[in-house]
């Protein structure tokens, strides 16, 4: 089957560069308007669909992107994997600003969030043990390594509201945890993902050592915006070399990511 490669980009990350093809679609969903149009066409025989998180000229704050509207309308438009190119915290030192790390873990403490498509009169329950699809996040990783970063495998992040950052007590605290980045925005993205079927591996950019680190100032915007656009380039190059390492052509997912609700606990939808 052919693959439909999704990326969403997080602060900084705008767009994609070398698609032929390109144009930029509306997409309504049954959830609301996504956060942005989404730009479409082909990188290296593969087909793909680019969606800015924030939106263009970043309008939508972490707890107001419309996580449903998005991750519908990349289903709509076929995407089968996607993953997310994020700007995130650091819990440990040797992920330094600038290197990429695979995430292969959460811990969500954000609140309020939709977090599901699932309710009133249809329930279903899908798997979350491995919320991320080991066999995208190791294309991930090769293409990261390609675009020339300092590649980190495995990570847990711990998703936090926002929008301001963390007092110092709760970085230690989740320091502690086990957590080894932070970010706002991968919840509940990871979790829709899954209901819908669709792969997904996240690409996690250090820019900080959020506020745990008796070496370095506490995180403010300033800091972060400025290793991120040191990022951008590598941000680039990845999404330039992930199409390559993927290939146009999908065999099932080995995880059964695209089948995840064949083994979900499900009621029918009430008449
Ligand atoms: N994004 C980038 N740096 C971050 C941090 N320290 N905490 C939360 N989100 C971030």
């Amino acid at each position: 089957m052919e693959r439909v490669l999704g990326i969403i980009g997080g602060s900084g990350v705008y767009g994609i560069e070398g698609l032929q093809d390109a144009r930029w679609q509306a997409v309504d969903t049954p959830w609301g308007t996504p956060s942005d149009e989404i730009l479409t066409g082909r990188h290296d025989g593969v087909s793909m669909a680019f969606l800015p998180r924030h939106g263009r000229g970043h309008v939508h704050a972490p707890g107001d992107v419309p996580y449903r509207a998005n991750i519908d309308a990349l289903k709509r438009l076929g995407v089968t994997d996607l993953v997310s190119v994020s700007a995130c915290g650091s819990f440990r030192e040797e992920m330094a600003p600038g290197d990429f790390v695979i995430v292969d873990q959460f811990v969500d403490r954000t609140r309020g969030r939709p977090s599901s498509f699932f309710g009133s009169g249809c329930v279903a329950h899908v798997g979350l043990a491995h919320p991320v699809c080991g066999r995208l996040a190791e294309a991930a990783a090769e293409a990261a390594e390609a675009a020339g970063a300092t590649v980190h495998r495995g990570g847990t992040y711990l998703a936090m509201e926002g929008p301001q950052f963390s007092p110092q007590a709760e970085s230690l605290l989740y320091r502690d945890w086990g957590c080894d980045v932070i970010g706002m925005t991968n919840m509940p993205e990871v979790r829709l993902a899954r209901e819908a079927e669709i792969c997904y591996a996240t690409v996690a950019m250090v820019t900080d050592y959020d506020s745990w680190h008796p070496g370095h100032e506490a995180v403010d915007v300033a800091s972060v915006l400025a290793t991120l656009a040191a990022n951008v380039a590598k941000a680039r190059a990845f999404a330039a070399a992930l199409p390559g390492a993927l290939g146009a052509e999908r065999a099932p997912c080995p995880h059964g990511c695209d089948r995840a609700l064949e083994s979900a606990i499900m009621t029918a939808p009430e008449r």
